[in-house]
């Protein structure tokens, strides 16, 4: 990374579920020194927390829906206030929704575009990477290939995530195409939007994420990377 401008850099990430936003997001965010903002963890943590916010929304996210736009849009506009995004932020999981996106443009009047990346994977690869996750049941953290039976990071047992069961993630797939894809045509016609193929190895992936993103901020006038 060169050196860092007073220009922010602010990703959004877009794909279907298992497409590689969490993998890459974690990547590209420790290596370019920036917060990532995933509402699927912020969430877990509630659902772990016990918080009235978490028990209505774990009951959505257990049957494969959305949680409401209302509480996702005050979630994430909470944490956009936070000093540590002021140079850039990777939004993984949000927007999910038309009324999301529209409320994100909102939040950024005045502050830098919006890079948006989507990820596309064919479907039968998703449901396969899927049914194959294995997380860290005490941290969460999605488990490496070479991490057999328990957590490398903290020694938790490795368990499925509960909404990756076949009937959930058949729902999670339906969800996508009819409340989150339309968000690709919204976003799909601006300058920074880039659409990166996700089906290839995670490293080469994230070489082209980075190309992606490089390009598409150079294009807005953005942060140089
Ligand atoms: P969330 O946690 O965001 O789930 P998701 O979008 O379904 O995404 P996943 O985490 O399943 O997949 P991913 O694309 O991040 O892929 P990953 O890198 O993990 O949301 C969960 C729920 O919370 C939602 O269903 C909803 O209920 C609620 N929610 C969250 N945000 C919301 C919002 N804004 N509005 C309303 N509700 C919201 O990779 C998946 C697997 O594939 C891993 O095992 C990984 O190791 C592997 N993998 C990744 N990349 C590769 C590769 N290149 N090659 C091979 N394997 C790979």
């Amino acid at each position: 990374m060169g050196q860092r401008p007073d220009r922010s850099l602010n990703v959004v990430m877009l794909g279907p579920p298992g497409a590689g936003k969490g993998t890459q997001s974690e990547r590209f965010a420790r290596t370019h020194g920036l917060p990532k903002i995933a509402t699927g963890d912020i969430l877990r943590d509630a659902v772990k927390a016990g918080t009235a916010m978490g028990r209505a929304a774990g009951a959505a996210m257990d049957a494969g829906e959305l949680v409401s736009d209302d509480v996702m849009i005050g979630i994430v506009g909470d944490r956009l206030k936070r000093p540590d995004t002021k140079l850039g932020f990777v939004l993984d999981g949000f927007p999910r929704t038309v009324p999301q996106a529209n409320a994100l443009d909102a939040v950024m009047d005045g502050r830098g575009p919006l890079v948006v990346i989507d990820i596309v994977v064919p479907e039968e690869v998703l449901l396969r990477r899927l049914a194959a996750r294995r997380i860290c049941g005490s941290c969460g953290v999605n488990a490496p290939v070479d991490w057999t039976t328990s957590c490398g990071k903290c020694g938790g047992e490795l368990v499925h995530r509960t909404d990756d069961s076949d009937g959930i993630v058949a729902e999670r797939l339906r969800v996508y195409h009819r409340q989150t894809r339309p968000i690709v045509e919204f976003y799909g016609r601006r300058p920074t939007f880039r659409t990166i193929d996700g089906n290839l190895p995670p490293d080469v992936v994230t070489a082209s994420m980075d190309a992606a993103i490089r390009e598409a901020s150079a294009v807005a006038g953005g942060v140089r990377l």
